[in-house]
C-alpha cells in the first residue's frame, strides 16, 4: 500500500484549523479597543487605562497594550467573547504584562468571568472562574496566583510560584487540561506543573463526599432512591403521545421540568427527606467533573489594585490549542522582547551619559549641588 504523502504546509494549515480561539487581543487598531473593552463605572474612583507601549519597547505599535495610568487606584475593565465551556478540552489563558514603573505593590493578573458578569458594575466582588498572573507587594509577595472557583468557593494554588519582578515584558501562560493536569509557563518556559487535585488540595473535598455517603449508611436501596430524584421533576401534566410505539421508541418519559435549587425549606412533594438532604450535601462537594469544567466562560478582565501605575497588559489569548498558544507567544512577545531590552539598554546608557555631562557642567561652573540631585541621573529601572 502506498502511503499518501501529506505536505508540511497542509499539516500546518490543519493545525490552525483545529485550534479554537475564543479570544485574542493585540490592540492593533488604535482607539477602537474602546468598543471592545468596558471600563466599570461601579466606583467613580476607579483608575483609567490608556493604550501605550510605554517608555521603552520592542515595537512602538505592536507593543501597545492597556496601561494603568493613576497611582493608588483600583482598576476594573473587561471584554466579552462568545461564551463557551471547556468541558473535555484543554483551556489556555495567555497574556503579556510589563511593570515598567518598577512595581512596588500591585496586581498584574487577569480574571476569567462567567458570561453573565455585569461588566459596567465589575468590582472586587464580581464572581470569577479563574484568576491568573503575577502579584507583587513589598518583599513578601512576588507570586503567580492561580485561583480556581469550584462550587461557590475560591481555591488558591498551594505550590507557590514566583513571578518576574523586573520591568520587562513577560509572557504568562496557564494550561488546564481535561486529564486534570495543569502547567504554568513564564516566557514560554514551564515553571510549575502537576495535578489540579493535589496542587489545590482538593482531595479532601472529594473524600468528604465519599465519607459522608458511607457514614450515613447508604445502602443500595438508598442509592436507588437517590437516582429516582429526577423523577420528581417530570412534567406530570404531559401524557404519552397516541402514536408512541414502545418497541421502536423505547419507554416513554415525560419531559423534565426545571429542577428547583437545593435549598432549605424547599422540598418537592412526596420525596424522602434523607434523599433530599443527601442531594443537597452532594451539591457542595466536588467531583472530578467539577475540577476541570467551567460551563459558561464569557469575559476576561483586569480587576486589581496598584500603588504605582504604569503596568501594560497585552497579547491576550484564550484558546484550546497549546501549539497555537506557543506560536502566538513566539509571534508577539518572542519578536519584541529582544528589541525591548536593547532600547532599555540604550536609554540607560544615555541617562548615565547625561548625568556625567551634568556633573562636568557643574564642576566647570563650580556650582554646589546637593547629594540627592547628583544621584538622580543614575536611577535605573532594573535595580530590584
Ligand atoms: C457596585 O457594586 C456593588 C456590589 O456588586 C453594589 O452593591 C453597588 O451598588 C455598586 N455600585 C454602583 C454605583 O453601581
Amino acid at each position: 500500500m502506498a502511503a499518501a504523502r501529506v505536505p508540511l504546509w497542509a499539516i500546518c494549515v490543519l493545525r490552525v484549523a483545529l485550534a479554537t480561539v475564543y479570544f485574542q487581543e493585540e490592540f492593533l487598531d488604535g482607539e477602537r479597543w474602546r468598543n471592545r473593552w468596558v471600563h466599570s463605572t461601579n466606583d467613580s474612583q476607579f483608575g483609567h487605562f490608556r493604550l501605550s507601549s510605554g517608555n521603552f519597547y520592542g515595537h512602538k505599535e505592536k507593543d501597545k497594550g492597556l496601561q494603568t495610568t493613576q497611582n493608588s487606584r483600583f482598576y476594573a475593565i473587561s471584554a466579552r467573547f462568545k461564551p463557551f465551556s471547556n468541558k473535555g478540552k484543554t483551556l489556555i489563558i495567555q497574556y503579556t504584562v510589563k511593570h515598567e514603573q518598577k512595581m512596588d505593590c500591585g496586581g498584574g493578573y487577569i480574571k476569567l468571568f462567567p458570561a453573565d458578569v455585569d461588566q459596567k458594575n465589575l468590582n472586587g466582588k464580581s464572581q470569577y472562574y479563574i484568576m491568573f498572573g503575577p502579584d507583587i507587594c513589598g518583599f513578601d509577595i512576588k507570586t503567580v496566583h492561580v485561583i480556581l472557583h469550584f462550587k461557590n468557593q475560591y481555591h488558591a494554588n498551594k505550590k507557590s510560584i514566583r513571578c518576574k519582578v523586573d520591568s520587562f515584558t513577560h509572557l504568562y501562560t496557564l494550561v488546564l487540561r481535561p486529564d486534570l493536569t495543569y502547567e504554568v509557563k513564564i516566557d514560554g518556559q514551564s515553571i510549575e506543573s502537576g495535578s489540579i487535585e493535589y496542587d489545590w488540595q482538593l482531595t479532601s473535598l472529594k473524600k468528604m463526599e465519599k465519607a459522608s455517603a458511607e457514614a450515613e449508611g447508604w445502602d443500595q436501596a438508598a442509592k436507588d432512591k437517590s437516582q429516582d430524584w429526577e423523577k420528581h421533576f417530570l412534567d406530570a401534566s404531559a401524557s404519552k403521545p397516541s402514536d408512541w410505539k414502545g418497541e421502536l421508541d423505547g419507554d416513554w418519559q415525560a419531559a423534565m421540568l426545571q429542577k428547583p435549587p437545593y435549598q432549605d425549606g424547599l422540598k418537592p412533594e412526596g420525596i424522602d427527606k434523607d434523599v433530599w438532604l443527601h442531594q443537597k450535601m452532594k451539591n457542595s462537594y466536588l467531583t472530578e467533573y467539577d475540577l476541570s469544567e467551567f460551563e459558561n466562560i464569557g469575559a476576561v478582565g483586569l480587576e486589581l489594585w496598584q500603588v504605582r501605575s504604569g503596568t501594560i497588559f497585552d497579547n491576550f489569548l484564550i484558546t484550546d490549542d497549546e501549539e497555537y498558544a506557543e506560536n502566538f507567544g513566539k509571534a508577539t512577545w518572542g519578536e519584541t522582547k529582544g528589541p525591548e531590552k536593547e532600547m532599555d539598554a540604550i536609554q540607560a546608557k544615555e541617562e548615565v551619559k547625561k548625568a556625567q555631562e551634568e556633573d562636568e557642567d557643574d564642576m566647570l561652573m563650580g556650582r554646589f549641588r546637593g547629594r540627592e540631585n547628583s544621584f538622580k541621573g543614575f536611577h535605573r529601572r532594573n535595580e530590584f
